[in-house]
């Protein structure tokens, strides 16, 4: 018989929802500026919003479970096995069922702090022990130090590239080492939700780098970015092999990626121009606010992905509540100091406007 409802594993975790977000009818609440969640302010490529529509219509049919076209459409633009991929509803999907695979009951986990919590979250449901290093002052991932971090428990670690809450790269070099230096035995995960971001800025090829890795490793990638597609919720996962594959496909829930979801997602990645367009427009908002908040005494720290992250010399928790009570949400965090640091998503220009006119 069981101890009681809910099972224990679970019972002690804390309450860890999603924000709650106003979203009224059947599109968001103009009224409100959503700058805490990542998302593109620009619609998706019309031809994906074209191939959703066509595919509703064939709604009463299961959708392909293989995802056979997509899968096919990013193998090749990644110079990747097709074998080799597996999909998600969005990324955030992949993440709980890689920590899932990779963790038993009383192993570590390794990740940076802060970052992205879903890994983090399931490693605490699977039992592991949660073993947390400190962001470098820049924002990225100190990898040398998860590194020291590795012991025979081990059995994940998460590297998150460009990171979030805090928007920095990891380096070539870093990455190097912990490709070759994280144990054979342990699943290296490296959660490049971000990926289209910090590819066009110079950022590093992981791909090639995992090339010579002996152990398992999985690269998460998401099209809730680059190309606008949040609501759709698609992400994928590059792994090193068989040895990721089949326990991720064990563990994939039937028909996960919606046949609208589908359609969607591949004619968006067809339309390369769209996305590059996209990149282009958040890149250069991204600058924009950060200037104008410069001027306004906010820092940002160095960006690769479509947010920042700002500081002051004050507190920032009362300016997340000031830009809330004027309908514009942003996303705080009691991140590195007593002061804290407010995360901002690149909206639209008007939306920049709207921001810089009320934050001071
Ligand atoms: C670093 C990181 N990983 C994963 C995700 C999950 O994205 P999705 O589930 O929409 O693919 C996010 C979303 O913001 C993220 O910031």
């Amino acid at each position: 018989m069981t101890d009681s409802f809910p099972a224990k594993r679970v019972r002690d975790l804390p309450l860890l929802v999603p924000p709650a977000i106003p979203d009224v009818g059947p599109g968001p609440d103009p009224s409100v500026v959503r700058m805490n969640l990542n998302e593109s302010p620009l619609q998706p490529s019309p031809k994906a919003l074209a191939a959703a529509a066509e595919a509703i219509q064939f709604s009463n049919r299961y959708p392909d479970h293989g995802c056979t076209g997509l899968m096919a459409k990013l193998a090749a633009l990644n110079n990747f096995p097709a074998e080799n991929i597996i999909f998600g509803n969005g990324s955030s999907e992949l993440l709980v069922t890689l920590a899932m695979a990779s963790l038993n009951e009383g192993d570590e986990a390794i990740f940076p702090e802060p970052t992205f919590p879903t890994g983090l979250k399931t490693s605490r449901i699977a039992g592991a022990t949660l073993v947390k290093i400190p962001v470098a002052e820049t924002g990225e991932n100190d990898i040398a130090a998860m590194l020291a971090a590795v012991t025979e428990k081990t059995g994940l670690f998460y590297v998150c590239t460009p990171n979030n809450p805090t928007g920095n790269l990891a380096s070539e070099e870093a990455l190097r080492r912990a490709s070759q230096e994280v144990p054979e035995r342990c699943l290296l995960m490296i959660d490049e939700a971000y990926y289209e971001f910090g590819a066009h800025e110079g950022g590093p090829d992981v791909l090639e780098i995992l090339k010579d890795r002996k152990g398992p490793w999985a690269v998460t990638r998401s099209l809730s970015k680059a190309y606008c597609l949040a609501g759709m919720r698609v992400g994928y996962a590059l792994v090193s092999g068989k040895e990721v594959r089949d326990p991720l496909n064990t563990l994939r829930g039937n028909f996960n990626i919606s046949r609208v979801a589908m359609a969607a997602a591949e004619a968006a990645v067809d339309d390369q121009a769209h996305m590059r367009k996209v990149l282009d427009q958040t890149i250069l908002e991204r600058n924009r606010l950060t200037k104008l908040l410069a001027v306004k005494g906010f820092s940002a720290l160095p960006s690769f992905a479509n947010f920042i992250v700002v500081r002051s010399s004050g507190p920032l928790a009362p300016v997340q509540k000031k830009l809330a009570q004027h309908g514009i949400l942003t996303q705080y965090m009691p991140w590195p100091d007593e002061n804290g640091s407010l995360r901002i998503t690149v909206g639209s220009s008007e939306e920049t406007d709207k921001l810089c006119s009320v934050i001071g």
